[in-house]
Protein backbone atom coordinates (compact mmCIF):
# COMPACT_ATOMS: atom_id res chain seq x y z
CA UNK A 1 0.00 0.00 0.00
CA UNK A 2 1.21 3.27 -0.61
CA UNK A 3 2.17 6.16 1.91
CA UNK A 4 0.24 9.46 1.96
CA UNK A 5 3.61 10.96 0.50
CA UNK A 6 4.38 8.22 -2.17
CA UNK A 7 0.95 9.18 -3.69
CA UNK A 8 1.15 12.86 -3.23
CA UNK A 9 2.62 13.93 -6.58
CA UNK A 10 -0.32 12.04 -8.02
CA UNK A 11 -3.07 13.22 -5.61
CA UNK A 12 -1.51 17.22 -6.69
CA UNK A 13 -1.60 16.54 -10.44
CA UNK A 14 -4.72 14.12 -10.94
CA UNK A 15 -7.17 15.45 -8.02
CA UNK A 16 -6.27 19.02 -7.61
CA UNK A 17 -5.18 20.71 -10.67
CA UNK A 18 -5.17 24.19 -9.14
CA UNK A 19 -2.92 22.80 -6.57
CA UNK A 20 -0.32 21.73 -9.00
CA UNK A 21 -0.60 24.92 -11.12
CA UNK A 22 0.32 26.45 -8.19
CA UNK A 23 3.12 24.56 -7.64
CA UNK A 24 4.01 25.20 -10.90
CA UNK A 25 3.89 28.83 -10.76
CA UNK A 26 5.40 28.88 -7.70
CA UNK A 27 8.59 26.96 -8.93
CA UNK A 28 8.86 28.92 -12.10
CA UNK A 29 8.65 32.34 -9.45
CA UNK A 30 10.85 31.35 -7.30
CA UNK A 31 13.84 30.05 -10.28
CA UNK A 32 13.43 33.26 -12.28
CA UNK A 33 15.65 34.25 -8.97
CA UNK A 34 17.63 37.58 -10.20
CA UNK A 35 17.66 36.29 -13.48
CA UNK A 36 16.93 39.16 -16.37
CA UNK A 37 15.87 38.31 -19.63
CA UNK A 38 16.45 34.92 -20.81
CA UNK A 39 18.51 33.52 -18.82
CA UNK A 40 19.97 33.44 -15.15
CA UNK A 41 23.20 33.01 -14.01
CA UNK A 42 24.89 31.80 -10.77
CA UNK A 43 25.03 34.38 -7.83
CA UNK A 44 28.28 36.45 -7.89
CA UNK A 45 30.18 37.39 -4.77
CA UNK A 46 31.35 41.16 -5.34
CA UNK A 47 34.44 40.50 -3.31
CA UNK A 48 35.78 37.88 -5.12
CA UNK A 49 35.08 40.26 -8.20
CA UNK A 50 36.93 42.78 -7.00
CA UNK A 51 39.93 40.38 -6.59
CA UNK A 52 39.50 38.83 -9.79
CA UNK A 53 39.52 42.43 -11.72
CA UNK A 54 42.81 43.12 -10.38
CA UNK A 55 44.29 39.62 -10.63
CA UNK A 56 42.93 39.03 -14.27
CA UNK A 57 44.28 42.76 -15.74
CA UNK A 58 41.24 44.17 -16.26
CA UNK A 59 43.50 47.23 -14.35
CA UNK A 60 45.32 47.57 -17.03
CA UNK A 61 43.00 49.53 -18.86
CA UNK A 62 40.37 50.32 -16.43
CA UNK A 63 40.25 52.26 -12.75
CA UNK A 64 37.14 51.54 -10.65
CA UNK A 65 36.55 53.10 -7.20
CA UNK A 66 39.68 53.40 -4.92
CA UNK A 67 41.22 50.91 -7.75
CA UNK A 68 43.74 52.53 -9.55
CA UNK A 69 44.35 52.47 -13.42
CA UNK A 70 47.85 50.01 -13.66
CA UNK A 71 48.41 50.90 -17.39
CA UNK A 72 51.10 52.80 -17.22
CA UNK A 73 53.60 49.86 -16.19
CA UNK A 74 53.42 48.84 -19.82
CA UNK A 75 52.88 51.31 -23.00
CA UNK A 76 49.19 50.56 -23.29
CA UNK A 77 47.49 54.26 -23.36
CA UNK A 78 43.92 52.81 -22.94
CA UNK A 79 42.21 54.03 -19.92
CA UNK A 80 38.86 53.38 -19.70
CA UNK A 81 37.12 54.52 -16.19
CA UNK A 82 34.32 52.00 -14.94
CA UNK A 83 31.79 52.65 -12.35
CA UNK A 84 30.79 56.82 -10.50
CA UNK A 85 28.03 58.47 -11.61
CA UNK A 86 25.85 57.53 -14.88
CA UNK A 87 23.05 58.82 -16.38
CA UNK A 88 21.88 55.23 -16.64
CA UNK A 89 22.59 52.23 -14.21
CA UNK A 90 24.29 49.43 -16.46
CA UNK A 91 22.45 46.84 -16.28
CA UNK A 92 23.70 43.42 -15.58
CA UNK A 93 23.57 42.11 -19.06
CA UNK A 94 24.78 45.29 -20.38
CA UNK A 95 27.90 44.31 -18.10
CA UNK A 96 28.30 40.83 -19.27
CA UNK A 97 27.72 41.75 -22.60
CA UNK A 98 30.58 44.13 -22.45
CA UNK A 99 32.63 41.14 -21.39
CA UNK A 100 31.97 38.90 -22.69
CA UNK A 101 31.05 40.36 -26.46
CA UNK A 102 33.02 43.64 -26.06
CA UNK A 103 33.02 44.90 -29.42
CA UNK A 104 28.84 44.50 -30.10
CA UNK A 105 28.14 47.74 -28.09
CA UNK A 106 31.14 50.45 -28.17
CA UNK A 107 29.71 53.75 -26.39
CA UNK A 108 30.06 56.54 -28.75
CA UNK A 109 33.03 58.04 -26.57
CA UNK A 110 35.28 54.78 -27.14
CA UNK A 111 34.54 54.82 -31.10
CA UNK A 112 38.20 56.31 -31.74
CA UNK A 113 41.82 54.98 -31.15
CA UNK A 114 43.07 53.57 -28.86
CA UNK A 115 39.93 52.25 -27.57
CA UNK A 116 38.37 50.57 -31.11
CA UNK A 117 40.64 49.51 -34.48
CA UNK A 118 39.82 51.36 -37.64
CA UNK A 119 37.16 48.92 -38.14
CA UNK A 120 34.95 49.85 -34.91
CA UNK A 121 36.30 46.49 -33.08
CA UNK A 122 36.71 47.00 -29.42
CA UNK A 123 40.71 46.76 -28.24
CA UNK A 124 39.62 45.08 -25.12
CA UNK A 125 41.39 41.88 -24.01
CA UNK A 126 38.96 38.69 -24.70
CA UNK A 127 39.05 36.90 -21.27
CA UNK A 128 36.89 34.09 -23.47
CA UNK A 129 38.98 31.17 -23.10
CA UNK A 130 39.87 31.39 -20.03
CA UNK A 131 37.70 33.34 -17.49
CA UNK A 132 35.00 30.84 -15.85
CA UNK A 133 31.42 31.84 -15.58
CA UNK A 134 31.96 32.48 -11.46
CA UNK A 135 34.77 34.87 -12.15
CA UNK A 136 32.59 36.61 -14.69
CA UNK A 137 29.23 36.43 -12.49
CA UNK A 138 31.78 37.98 -9.44
CA UNK A 139 33.08 40.91 -11.78
CA UNK A 140 29.83 42.01 -12.99
CA UNK A 141 28.54 41.55 -9.39
CA UNK A 142 30.86 43.66 -8.31
CA UNK A 143 30.84 46.43 -10.99
CA UNK A 144 27.10 46.66 -10.98
CA UNK A 145 27.73 48.37 -7.17
CA UNK A 146 30.33 50.61 -8.59
CA UNK A 147 27.63 52.61 -10.70
CA UNK A 148 25.12 55.31 -9.10
CA UNK A 149 22.72 57.02 -10.59
CA UNK A 150 23.61 60.45 -11.08
CA UNK A 151 20.68 62.30 -13.40
CA UNK A 152 18.82 59.93 -14.82
CA UNK A 153 17.77 60.20 -18.48
CA UNK A 154 14.70 62.11 -19.68
CA UNK A 155 14.04 59.42 -21.73
CA UNK A 156 13.65 57.29 -18.97
CA UNK A 157 10.04 58.92 -17.49
CA UNK A 158 9.04 60.57 -20.57
CA UNK A 159 9.20 58.01 -23.41
CA UNK A 160 8.06 58.48 -26.95
CA UNK A 161 4.46 57.14 -27.00
C1 LIG B 1 43.63 45.97 -23.22
C2 LIG B 1 42.70 46.85 -22.55
C3 LIG B 1 41.51 46.28 -21.80
C4 LIG B 1 41.49 45.32 -20.82
C5 LIG B 1 42.65 44.51 -20.29
C6 LIG B 1 40.11 45.24 -20.37
N1 LIG B 1 39.35 46.14 -21.04
FE1 LIG B 1 37.40 46.57 -20.68
N2 LIG B 1 37.40 47.94 -22.17
C7 LIG B 1 38.51 48.28 -22.93
C8 LIG B 1 38.12 49.27 -23.92
C9 LIG B 1 39.04 49.87 -24.97
C10 LIG B 1 36.76 49.55 -23.71
C11 LIG B 1 35.89 50.54 -24.48
C12 LIG B 1 35.38 49.92 -25.76
C13 LIG B 1 34.38 48.84 -25.44
O1 LIG B 1 33.26 49.15 -24.97
O2 LIG B 1 34.71 47.67 -25.66
C14 LIG B 1 36.34 48.69 -22.59
C15 LIG B 1 35.07 48.67 -22.07
C16 LIG B 1 34.68 47.94 -20.98
C17 LIG B 1 33.38 48.01 -20.38
C18 LIG B 1 32.23 48.90 -20.85
C19 LIG B 1 32.50 50.32 -20.36
C20 LIG B 1 31.53 51.35 -20.83
O3 LIG B 1 31.37 52.35 -20.09
O4 LIG B 1 30.93 51.21 -21.90
C21 LIG B 1 33.39 47.15 -19.32
C22 LIG B 1 32.24 46.87 -18.36
C23 LIG B 1 34.68 46.54 -19.28
N3 LIG B 1 35.45 47.05 -20.31
C24 LIG B 1 35.08 45.59 -18.36
C25 LIG B 1 36.32 44.98 -18.35
C26 LIG B 1 36.68 43.93 -17.42
C27 LIG B 1 35.77 43.37 -16.34
C28 LIG B 1 37.95 43.56 -17.74
C29 LIG B 1 38.74 42.44 -17.12
C30 LIG B 1 38.11 41.12 -17.10
C31 LIG B 1 38.40 44.40 -18.83
N4 LIG B 1 37.37 45.23 -19.18
C32 LIG B 1 39.66 44.37 -19.40
C33 LIG B 1 39.78 47.78 -22.78
C34 LIG B 1 40.16 46.79 -21.92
Amino acid sequence: MKTAIQSLPKMLVCHSPFIAIFAILVIALTGCGESQGTFALPEGNAESGEATFILIGCIQCHSVGEIAWEGVSSKNTIHVPLGGKVGKVKSYSELVTSIINPSHKVDKKYLQEPYTNAAGQSNMVKYNDFMTVQDLVDIVTFLQGEYQLDRPRDIDYYPNW
